[in-house]
């Protein structure tokens, strides 16, 4: 019996920003941080010789397992049936058995874990397993309310303007204050704590999630078209908004790459010092490394940077992000081997459509 659960069905981190800072190239070997599986799979498409992406969630691998499965055994449609793809007024004309008739037929290519975690979860699969996470469901309950407070056309008013103008303009003028005491009741550190686990949190210094969250808000309503930005459709509408907004590995122009690259990706249980023992030092060039800093002392955010860096061969690239903290600082050794890009973070932390996040980092080995 598999006890964990899944947290992200979906990686809420813009894999625009991955594909910019770590500039992969054809036949390098890439490790990347699982979550939902949908970055690493992203990265795939760059053609990597091997991508290993890793979790210490059993339930999170077995995500990403579903999608690889699915890739390798279905066609596109299929591929996005299986996964409940969500699309805004767009229901599915499938009935939900169809999408455990898929699942039947692409498990043959899971390892056993897998096949356990989904067979327990079926109604998971029914329900559509790419809203299954904690942090999408705590988000069905966010718009839920949202809903309640305002009435669906008025939310959707900020999700029809003609252009990125017009959308500022409405959100300008929408009344905020039913908005921004919901995010005072549901956005602070005991609910938060409940979603994602308190050690998400241990190293924020600040109690106002809210008033952090109502400023990345207006960025996120103020920088990117709603329609075309999926984070936010996903977040606010529970669905994409057209077949183009979507992360690059739903696209279908993408979809033949992805079968063919799919034998390049490793799903692993363990963490980089484990992925280290393994295929031991210089092995790697390309690190995505997702916010997995963001609860770590200074101490063991500098332990798992020299892990990184012994990883790593001549010219790697790395970046991570955090949600709420503020960054770790590397020390004196990890200094002298890591060269910073801030003009390169700079920019890509303001072009990044998931908004959330309060910092992001490039670094190369020197
Ligand atoms: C860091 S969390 C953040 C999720 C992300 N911000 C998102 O929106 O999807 C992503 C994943 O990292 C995994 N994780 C955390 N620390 C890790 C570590 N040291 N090694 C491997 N995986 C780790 C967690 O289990 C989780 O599934």
């Amino acid at each position: 019996m598999i006890k964990t659960a899944v947290v992200y069905s979906n990686v809420w981190e813009d894999p625009e920003l991955n594909r910019v800072s770590l500039q992969v190239k054809p036949g390098q070997n890439v490790l990347s941080i699982t979550s939902g599986g949908c970055n690493s799979l992203c990265l795939l498409l760059e053609d990597p010789k091997k991508l290993i992406s890793i979790d210490l969630n059993t339930a999170q691998l077995a995500m990403l397992e579903l999608k690889r499965a699915a890739i390798i055994e279905l066609e596109y449609e299929d591929f996005i049936e299986v996964l409940g793809t969500p699309f805004f007024r767009k229901l599915s004309t499938r009935p939900a058995h169809y999408r455990i008739d898929l699942y039947n037929k692409i498990k043959k290519h899971m390892p056993g874990y897998a096949v356990d975690f989904w067979d327990q979860n079926q109604q998971l699969l029914k329900d559509g397993a790419m809203m299954c996470g904690k942090v999408e469901k705590f988000f069905a309950i966010y718009r839920t309310i949202l809903k309640w407070l305002y009435g669906e056309k008025e939310i959707l008013k900020l999700f029809e303007a003609r252009d990125l103008a017009e959308q500022k303009e409405i959100y300008k003028n929408f009344r905020k204050k039913k908005w921004n005491g919901l995010h005072r009741i549901l956005l602070n550190r005991t609910i938060l704590s409940l979603v994602k686990g308190a050690h998400s949190f241990a190293m924020v210094d600040f109690e106002d999630f809210a008033g952090n969250l109502n400023r990345k808000r207006t960025l996120g309503m103020t920088r990117f078209f709603n329609p075309d930005n999926y984070f936010m459709c996903l977040l606010m509408l529970g669905g994409h908004y057209h077949e183009k907004g979507m992360s690059p590995y739903l696209l279908r122009e993408n979809f033949p790459k992805l079968k063919k690259n799919i034998g390049a990706l490793e799903i692993y249980k363990g963490t980089i010092g484990d992925v280290l023992k393994k295929e031991g030092p210089g092995t790697y060039d390309r690190l995505n490394l997702s916010n997995i800093f963001e609860w770590m002392t200074n101490e063991v955010f500098n332990s798992i940077i020299r892990e990184c860096i012994e990883l790593s061969r001549p010219g790697a690239r790395m970046a991570w992000r955090y949600t709420f903290a503020r960054p770790r600082e590397l020390d004196a050794e990890n200094l002298s081997r890591l060269e910073y890009e801030p003009e390169l973070s700079d920019r890509l932390f303001k072009q990044d459509r998931a908004f959330i996040y309060e910092s992001f980092h490039v670094y190369h080995l020197k």
